[in-house]
């Protein structure tokens, strides 16, 4: 039910070590090509970073570097564990990926194909849960330190998200129960 799965979907960033199949991430990017995108501009790009290959640890040792130098931790230890942590984090996750939106004619269609992008996200991150698989989207230090071109990206296409992905770690299920503001809150009825 799709009711269901919007409700029990929640951002995970904790993970079993179980491997993630490059035919479940193919099944989740294709989940996300059937998301809405006006024109039919279809203006997704995935690049997924294999589990242990060079380039994920090229990304990892990039945003290393960049957490390093920006994250402005008064404490030196601090700031080097958390640059470590970082890298660790991209290293550990059994499947890591970025999502980007390309570019359209007009500041009008690039805004649409952004939007359609994270439609196309929801989308994937809708299909993994129902493989029982998680999700961790983060527009933080991965997409800061922006790694773009190391990894195939061209350089005027919108990062939309780096996304850690794997199953759900005991702790993570254990979180406690997400919240939403009242629909009335949030809504105008005209
Ligand atoms: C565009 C976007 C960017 C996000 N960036 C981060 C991030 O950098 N770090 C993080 O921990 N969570 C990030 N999240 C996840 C949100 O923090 C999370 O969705 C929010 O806490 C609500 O929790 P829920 O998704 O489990 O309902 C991001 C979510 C979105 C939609």
């Amino acid at each position: 039910m799709v009711l269901d799965a919007i409700h029990s979907r929640r951002n995970t960033r904790e993970f079993t070590i179980a491997p993630v199949s490059d035919s479940a991430l193919e099944l989740i990017i294709e989940a996300a090509t059937w998301a809405p995108n006006h024109r039919n501009t279809e203006p997704w790009r995935f690049i997924v970073l294999s589990k242990d290959g060079a380039m994920r640890k090229k990304v990892a040792q990039i945003v290393h570097d960049w957490t390093f130098e920006n994250v402005k931790n008064p404490n030196p230890e601090r700031r080097i564990a958390t640059s470590r942590e970082t890298q660790q984090e991209i290293l550990d996750a059994p499947a890591f990926m970025y999502a980007y939106s390309v570019q359209g004619r007009n500041d009008e269609v690039t805004h649409e194909n952004y939007a359609a992008t994270a439609c196309a996200v929801q989308n994937l991150i809708l299909a993994a849960h129902s493989l029982g698989i998680g999700v961790g989207w983060s527009t933080g230090k991965p997409c800061l330190a922006n790694v773009g071109t190391a990894i195939g990206a061209e350089p005027d296409w919108d990062i939309v998200g780096a996304f850690y992905i794997g199953y759900p770690a005991e702790e993570q299920t254990q979180q406690s129960p997400a919240k939403r503001a009242p629909v009335n809150d949030v809504t105008i009825w005209a």
